[in-house]
């Protein structure tokens, strides 16, 4: 594979097809990161609304930090995973004392946060800060799966280090932001789990399980 011919390819096809969502609108690392929690475990399409209203009722770090809880948890309402936003609200809470409320660049300083694991790290430090740092969760490992063909059981935890080494030496330090959305972007749109679109694919001149025809056998995922 060549690397920079293929981060080329997939930046310029992310910059083009990009979904236009809310949480697109800007850098601003507090959103991203509000965005990031709600997308872990919940559809794009469910998260724009709560997304929205969230940020309007709690705009910035501070305004969540002193928030009442029962409001952010009403604002969480039908989202589901509470945990999440508890944790969140508490994470937010130690930025502004700890960190000033400044969300820290340091991975290992905003990775130690309550709720915020190396997916979470991962992106919001690329796509706030484009700082070179690998963002992979399960969309991810399907589409490096088949372009590495990298056959590693995607259920098992360990695996996902494997796949966080491969994103190293493929991630574009002049735009990590739009490398990881768009590895995320194609995880959505074009390699999906079934039926991947490989016709449209804008790297599929790299893809090796294309170009080997066993694109449908990947990712590999045992029950567990
Ligand atoms: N899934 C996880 N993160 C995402 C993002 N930033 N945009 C769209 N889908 C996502």
């Amino acid at each position: 594979i060549n690397i920079p011919q293929f981060r080329d390819d997939l930046i310029n096809w992310f910059e083009e097809e990009q979904r236009d969502l809310p949480w697109r609108k800007n850098q601003d690392p507090y959103r991203v990161w509000v965005s990031e929690i709600m997308l872990q475990q919940t559809k794009v399409e469910t998260v724009i609304p709560y997304f929205q209203r969230f940020i309007s009722n709690f705009p910035t770090i501070e305004a969540l930090a002193s928030a009442d809880e029962q409001e952010v948890l009403k604002s969480w309402e039908g989202l589901g995973y509470y945990s999440r936003i508890r944790n969140l609200q508490s994470a937010v809470k130690e930025v502004v004392e700890k960190y000033d409320a400044k969300i820290p660049e340091d991975p290992d300083k905003f990775g130690n946060l309550k709720g915020v694991g190396p997916y979470t790290t991962g992106a919001v430090l690329s796509i706030a800060y484009d700082m070179p740092e690998p963002a992979v969760d399960g969309n991810v490992m399907r589409v490096l799966s088949r372009i590495l063909v990298i056959q590693e059981d995607i259920a098992k935890a360990k695996t996902r280090k494997i796949f966080e080494q491969a994103v190293r030496q493929l991630i574009s330090h002049n735009n990590p932001s739009a490398f990881n959305q768009g590895l995320m972007e194609l995880g959505a749109l074009i390699c999906t789990p079934r039926n991947p679109s490989c016709l449209l694919c804008p790297v599929q001149e790299h893809c090796i399980a294309y170009k080997k025809g066993i694109e449908k056998t990947l990712p590999v995922k045992t029950k567990k």
